[in-house]
Formats: structure tokens, C-alpha cells, sequence
């Protein structure tokens, strides 16, 4: 090999984010350079198979990138990690994929033995373990945080609920705690090296519990660091989040976010999901929140065309969220995933009946979004600067507390400079506003 420079291409959610820094930082210390996907020797893909789309995309860009190469001098190494690699294995490194190597979720942690075989011309390696379980515990000196200011720790992995339409507890394992004095050292580190935002992971992060520090426990140990100025966790599941919880997202360094899957309004559809609420309880727990936390922001999950979802099933949907009014939501239409129970329903829901309900729920929520950002004009918010507008050079970009992008014309501001912000206009999926001094 030429040289040695890597790229990785990451999709799915905030896990396989840091999984992919992970990687970074163990290539980084082997002596790898970052560089651009063309030209890079060794490029990674870092999978989701949690809808088939996302699976699709995937494959279809393994393939690419292998019909690319063709022809080309010096054939550069591809490999696949993620929840893909886990659920296919062996099945990758054959026609038509044809990558060098895949590792699960289960052989992460054996990434520098694959980088060591690989470089004395092994192909075809598949390293996934039986159930996805691994050692939960990284090299934090090596993490390559993408953002200087902002980090995400992992807490727990892996997911023991079992929601019927759902393929993560197969690829990723049961859950598995982190011991509490691991996150605090992390986070620790973190705040000396200038981290100013944390970010606690988990699939179910509020599920947490190690011995009998539950998850609120963790969230206070965790605030009490000096320094840490902004603190969050992702994602949350209605069934486990506590009132205890929801009083520290009052004050600081919680901040007023949360990610709040609800999937359905229906009674019915809840219990055939198997996620362990109904919807009067999670719009008790929405109620919570926006009694106790100040200008919070929700934001959920729904998917439309469960198998059986009736009209009567999607209507209170709508409904609730036309109570729950939430700031974001991330619709899904329903796919089938391989290993799931809802894979076997019966009943599954026209295409056409599925993308005009799809419709129907993004016109809903267009109105209310709007009218909640709106509650935002006039109001002063906390934003981390993290960019700069890909547009025009002279607008920097930054999240609010809510995680809302908030977009202004400062000159003086810098990345991870945190500042006040007067907000003057909401639009539908973020805010812009001034700058009126420093937040600290
Ligand atoms: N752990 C999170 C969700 C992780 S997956 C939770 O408990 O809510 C992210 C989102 O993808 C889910 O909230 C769900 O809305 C969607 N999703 C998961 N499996 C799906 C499937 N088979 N079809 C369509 N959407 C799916
Ligand atoms: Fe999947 Fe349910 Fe676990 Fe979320 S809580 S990862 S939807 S099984
Ligand atoms: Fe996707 Fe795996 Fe995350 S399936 S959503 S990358 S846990």
C-alpha cells in the first residue's frame, strides 16, 4: 500500500457516530492520515440496518465504490463495520459487496488485530461474535472527536427491549451497563481537554442502571462536574423516563432537549410494538416536561404503516400530536427487518395508504412546528457556536439549549464561543437571531 490514509463514511445514529471516532482514533494512532474518500487507501463504511432503505443505500455504495476501482492502480481496501456488518457477515465479503473485510459490533473491539492482519494481506475478514456483545470500555485518549466542543459518551449499549419492528437488541446485543465511575472519568477528561457539551448515549439511555445508580443518579453525579456547561442524553424511551429525570432537565448543565420517541397515539399499535406505554402515559410524561422545564424542547419518533394500523390507529396518532405539540419529529414509514416479530404480521398497510398518511403527518406537524418556533421570537437562548453557513461566509451557525439551529451575522463569533442570542425570526426547522453577549 502506497500510503496510509482512511476514510469513513458513517450513517445510522449518534452510536455509530462514535463508534466511527473510535475507529479514527485507533487508525490515527497506528499512523493512518484522514483524507478524502476518493483517494483514501482504506475507506470504511459504518452501517445502520434499522430500516431497509437505510440497508439499501449501503450495499449500493460498496458497490459503487468497488466499481469505481476498477481498473484503477493500487486497489485500495474496504471494509464495513456497523449494525450491517453484525447482521450480514460472511455475506458482505462475497459477490456482489466483495468487501476486504466486516466487522460487527461484536469484533470492535479486536479492530487493531483486523488492521494488523489486513496489512500482512489477509482479505475477507469477518470478525462479528455471536450476539454483538463487546467490551464496552474504549481507549478514551484515542477517541477522534469530530467537534472540539461537544463529545458524546457512551453509557450503556445494546438494547433488551425488543420493540417488535425493531433489529437493534439482534445486532447490537442486550444492554449492558457502563460502570458509573467509568462515564464520570470520561466525562472528566473531557471538561479539562475544553470540552464544553456532553452528550450520555444509550439506545434506551434512561434504561440505564448499574447496581443501584439509576439513571438519574448517573445524571446528577455527571452535572455535578465543574466545568461542564452543557449536558444531554439520547435517547430516551417514555416506559423509563422518571419525574426525577425530568426535574434536573430544569437546570443546568441539563439542557431543556430531549428525544422522545412515541411511534404511535394508538393504544393498540403501542402494545403490538411491545414498548411498554400507552399513550396517555407518554403524554402524562410530555405534560411533565413542559410543566417543570422551561421553553422545553420535544422532539419523537413516529412511524406510520404498522402492520394492522387501522384509520382509527393513525387519527390518534394525529392526535396526539396535536396535544403533545412537539418541536421536531422524525417520521418513518414502516419496513420489515429481518430477525423481528412484526416481520411475521399479518396485515401489512397498502404503500399508497402509507405515504398519504406519511403526508398527512408532515402537514400536520408544518403547522404546530411552526407555531412552536415561533414561541421562540423575542426570547434570549444559550447557543454553542459549531459552523459556518455553507451559504454566506459572514453567517455562523450553532444549537440552541432545545437543539434547535440557530443562525446569526456575528463577525466576533467563534466555533465553541458560547453567547447569548436574542431571537428575531423563527423559520420552520430553525431560528435567527443576534448576538447580546457571552454566556458565561
Ligand atoms: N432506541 C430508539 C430508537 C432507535 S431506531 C427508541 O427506542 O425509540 C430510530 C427510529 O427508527 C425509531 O424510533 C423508529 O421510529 C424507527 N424505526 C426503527 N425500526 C423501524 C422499522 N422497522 N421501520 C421503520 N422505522 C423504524
Ligand atoms: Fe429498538 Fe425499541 Fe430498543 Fe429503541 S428501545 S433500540 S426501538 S428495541
Ligand atoms: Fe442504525 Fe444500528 Fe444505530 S441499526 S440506528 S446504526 S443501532
Amino acid at each position: 500500500m502506497k500510503e496510509r490514509t482512511y476514510a469513513i463514511h458513517t450513517y445510522g445514529c449518534q452510536m455509530n457516530r462514535l463508534e466511527s471516532q473510535i475507529v479514527a482514533g485507533k487508525l490515527e494512532s497506528a499512523g493512518w492520515k484522514a483524507a478524502a474518500p476518493d483517494s483514501a487507501s482504506l475507506v470504511i463504511l459504518s452501517t445502520c440496518s434499522v430500516r431497509a432503505k437505510a440497508e439499501q443505500k449501503i450495499l449500493s455504495k460498496l458497490r459503487s465504490i468497488r466499481g469505481n476501482e476498477r481498473g484503477a492502480s493500487g486497489r485500495k481496501l474496504v471494509g464495513v463495520m456497523g449494525c450491517v456488518a453484525q447482521q450480514m457477515k460472511e455475506q458482505l465479503v462475497e459477490p456482489p459487496y466483495c468487501a476486504d473485510f466486516a466487522i460487527g459490533i461484536g469484533g470492535l473491539a479486536r479492530f487493531d488485530e483486523v488492521l494488523r492482519r489486513l496489512l500482512a494481506g489477509e482479505r475477507g475478514l469477518v470478525i462479528a461474535g455471536e450476539d454483538g456483545r463487546y467490551d464496552l470500555y474504549y481507549d478514551l485518549d484515542k477517541v477522534k472527536r469530530s467537534d472540539s466542543r461537544s463529545a458524546y459518551v457512551a453509557v450503556s449499549r445494546g438494547c433488551s427491549n425488543f420493540c417488535t419492528y425493531c433489529i437493534v437488541p439482534f445486532v447490537r446485543g442486550p444492554i449492558r451497563h457502563r460502570e458509573p465511575k467509568s462515564v464520570l472519568a470520561e466525562v472528566r477528561q473531557l471538561v479539562d481537554q475544553g470540552f464544553i457539551e456532553v452528550c450520555l448515549l444509550g439506545q434506551n439511555v434512561n434504561n440505564y442502571r448499574y447496581e443501584n445508580v439509576e439513571f438519574h443518579h448517573l445524571l446528577e453525579d455527571v452535572a455535578q462536574i465543574e466545568g461542564l456547561r452543557r449536558l444531554r442524553f439520547i435517547t430516551s424511551n417514555a416506559r423509563d423516563l422518571t419525574i426525577e429525570t425530568v426535574r434536573l432537565m430544569a437546570t443546568p448543565p441539563l439542557m431543556p432537549y430531549i428525544s422522545l420517541p412515541m411511534q404511535s397515539g394508538s393504544d393498540r399499535i403501542l402494545a403490538l410494538m411491545n414498548r411498554g406505554y400507552m399513550s396517555a402515559e407518554y403524554l402524562e410524561k410530555v405534560s411533565w416536561i413542559r410543566e417543570i422545564v422551561g421553553d422545553a424542547a420535544i422532539s419523537t419518533d413516529i412511524m406510520v404503516g404498522f402492520p394492522g394500523e387501522s384509520e382509527v390507529d393513525f387519527e390518534a396518532t394525529l392526535d396526539a400530536v396535536r396535544q403533545a405539540r412537539f418541536e421536531n419529529i422524525y417520521s418513518f414509514k414502516y419496513s420489515p427487518r429481518p430477525f423481528t416479530k412484526a416481520a411475521a404480521f399479518n396485515d401489512p398497510i397498502p404503500d399508497a395508504v402509507v405515504r398519504r398518511r406519511f403526508q398527512q403527518l408532515l402537514d400536520l406537524q408544518r403547522e404546530i412546528q411552526l407555531d412552536r418556533m415561533l414561541s421562540f421570537e423575542g426570547k434570549v437562548l444559550d447557543v454553542l457556536i459549531d459552523g459556518v453557513s455553507k451559504k454566506d461566509p459572514n453567517v455562523v451557525c450553532g444549537r440552541a439549549g432545545q437543539n434547535i439551529v440557530v443562525n446569526l451575522h456575528h463577525d466576533r463569533c467563534r466555533l465553541g464561543d458560547l453567547v447569548k442570542v436574542r431571537i428575531e425570526k423563527a423559520n420552520p426547522h430553525s431560528l435567527s437571531g443576534k448576538v447580546i453577549g457571552r454566556a458565561d
